[in-house]
């Protein structure tokens, strides 16, 4: 949801910055701009298009400045144009600055400088910033005091930095409910977004805590608290993350590594300390109503968990999409709200969770960002461990959240007494299998999913079907669809289908169906009752399935066929092969997948 990089050092920094930017640059890619200082002259450019696009087309890197901020961005206020575009100047040449968030009180603030004669030429609700730091500049001749004056009227969300012709060797920044965080090297200083816009630089980082502001220059920085002006003393976080992981390392597409990245991220998360899963499952026995919380991807993650803590621990945890939750849940003190979140900065869930603690419940999140806002809200964080996750479209950070709840729900069931140890240590086994088994797919099957995918990519609609726990993963394989290969896909259980949708099958209407290992008897003999709804009706069904039809040897008008698995870890086979099917099919169709249009990884705004 845009993304912001500065950097001030010793030497020209324009690579820095062009790295930094680019790294972020999967928060969003309508258009990119910078500002730079030519001696104490503000130097702006700025366009439409993606990051590399933008620096080759203007030469950025041949402009040579010690101090400079860079913004890519993901259109809320105003169209993609190069007006609407970031950094915005002040009317005098002497702020350029970059955003993200949202000014919620932009409106009256324009309408006042317009009366004042500032002159806009943008439909965006931050180039008001700029103006008011010249306005207030212009009072107390002090860029700080003008900044914090600024600070102290705007209303909304914002990570924002600044640069000034007036102190050309500082880079000013601020921080309310959307992420910023400062690199901190010797002798050269970073803003960023997140740890992407400097990892590759230092490992030292100062996570901005809302209500901040910072002041860097090469050598030196410092945190302040915006209504008290004093200075605040921060920790420095060491990044965990190793620069290497986030790049592509051959793959022609992050999407592509990420998916097979899964039998390590798996194995990370079953590694983790089992006492930090203990507590938590103290906090399930003790809660009078829990539930579980995330949106998009991590909604359908929190219905996975909802079938599984009923399948294994017998308790019912109703599931709740964080755009949602305010106006369903009944919170109350005794409750507990799950939330899950790869990026720990998505609004919704980051709001919902504030509202949770308002009213004084519990809160517990499954995160792969360290430091991120959710992870420093919630009065408990399982870090996933999952590494950096580059491509919009989440694959290896839900499969390895799926994992994580199936264990907790495992030991949930075991205190309960529902599942003896020796039945947990069953399930256990199956979970540690998994790697291996996911690797053999990906070495074994995918050239097969790549074929069927190229074979039906002109299908331009889907329903992905399955019952029971296969439902949560029909719905995130359909999505994984339509994000990254923009077909129609619609995920539902399929025994919904007969009471509407069994209408709308005909020749354009292809289905997938994730059938269950016919050990989990019920399950799949429903599943395959639905497929036959299909079939009588003439309908194309791709069957993906753990063993060949016995009878019925027409059930299916295409089949993948998977090694055979335990009821506990077959769904999660069907996500790594459902997103196989949607990474192929976009593939062919040549549609740019790391970045698909209108999307960004993290959803930091309303
Ligand atoms: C889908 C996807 C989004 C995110 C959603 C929540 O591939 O990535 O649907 O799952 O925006 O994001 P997090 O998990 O960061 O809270």
């Amino acid at each position: 949801m845009c993304g912001i990089s500065g950097v001030v050092g010793l030497k020209s920094i324009s690579n820095l910055l062009f790295e930094g930017v680019r790294n972020l640059e999967y928060r969003g890619y309508d258009s990119c701009g910078v500002a730079l200082m030519n001696k104490t002259r503000l130097i702006i450019k700025k366009d439409v298009g993606g990051v590399e696009e933008f620096y080759r087309k203007h030469n950025i890197l041949q402009l040579k400045s010690k101090i400079g901020i860079a913004h890519t961005r993901w259109a809320t206020h105003g169209k993609v144009t190069q007006n609407n575009t970031h950094p915005f100047t002040s009317r005098d040449g002497n702020f350029a600055l970059v955003h993200n968030g949202i000014i919620s009180n932009y409106r009256p603030l324009k309408d006042q400088l317009q009366k004042e004669g500032f002159k806009f030429f943008s439909e965006t609700d931050t180039e008001i910033l700029a103006h008011l730091l010249e306005k207030f500049f212009k009072r107390s001749q002090n860029v700080e005091q003008a900044f914090v004056k600024m600070l102290s009227l705007i209303e909304g969300t914002f990570a924002l930095a600044f640069i000034s012709s007036h102190l050309p060797e500082q880079i000013f920044c601020a921080k309310r409910e959307s992420p910023l965080m400062l690199g901190i090297g010797d002798e050269i200083k970073f803003v960023g977004s997140d740890f992407n816009a400097f990892i590759d630089h230092t490992k030292n980082a100062v996570i901005l805590d809302d209500g901040e502001y910072a002041i860097l220059s090469r050598d030196t920085y410092v945190v302040k608290n915006i209504l008290s002006k004093e200075e605040v003393t921060k920790p420095i976080t060491k990044i965990e993350w190793d620069s290497e992981t986030s790049k592509k390392e051959g793959y022609p597409h992050y999407m592509l590594k990420e998916i097979y990245e899964q039998p390590q991220t798996i194995s990370n998360a079953l590694d983790m300390e089992t006492s930090e899963l203990d507590e938590i499952v103290d906090w399930f026995a003790k809660s009078r109503n829990t539930y579980f919380l995330g949106v998009g991807t991590s909604f359908y993650v929190a219905k996975y968990a909802k079938y599984i803590f009923s399948r294994l621990a017998q308790e019912f945890f109703p599931s709740i999409s964080s755009d949602e939750f305010m106006v369903l849940a009944n919170v109350k003190k005794q409750s507990l709200v799950f939330a899950i979140s790869q990026s720990g900065e998505t609004f919704d869930t980051l709001s919902a969770l504030k509202h949770v603690k308002s009213r004084g419940a519990r809160t517990v999140a499954i995160v792969n960002v360290m430091g991120s806002s959710i992870a420093r809200l919630v009065d408990k964080v399982v870090l996933q461990r999952s590494g950096p996750e580059i491509c919009v479209i989440s694959t290896k950070t839900a499969l390895s959240q799926m994992v994580i709840l199936t264990l907790l729900a495992m030991k949930f069931a075991l205190k309960k007494k529902i599942i003896t140890r020796k039945t947990y240590n069953l399930h256990l086994r199956a979970l540690r299998d998994l790697p291996a088994i996911i690797q053999g797919i990906l070495n074994e099957r995918s050239g097969f999913i790549h074929r069927l995918a190229s074979r039906y990519s002109g299908n331009r609609n889907w329903l992905y079907l399955g019952r029971g726990v296969y439902y949560p993963i029909a719905l995130e394989t359909a999505l994984k669809m339509k994000e990254v290969a923009y077909i129609h896909a619609e995920g539902m259980s399929s025994g919904f289908l007969k009471h509407g949708t069994l209408a709308m099958i005909d020749d354009d209407v292809f289905s997938i169906v994730f059938v269950p290992p016919p050990e989990d008897k019920v399950l799949y003999e429903a599943t395959l009752h639905s497929i036959e709804e299909i079939r009588a009706r003439s309908g194309f069904v791709l069957g993906i399935h753990f063993t060949p039809p016995r009878k019925n040897q027409d059930l299916y008008s295409e089949e993948l066929i998977l090694p055979s698995m335990p009821p506990l870890t077959a769904p999660l086979i069907h996500l790594v092969t459902g997103q196989l099917f949607a990474y192929f099919t976009a593939t062919s169709l040549k549609c740019d997948i790391d970045k698909p249009r209108s999307l960004a990884k993290s959803v930091t705004v309303a």
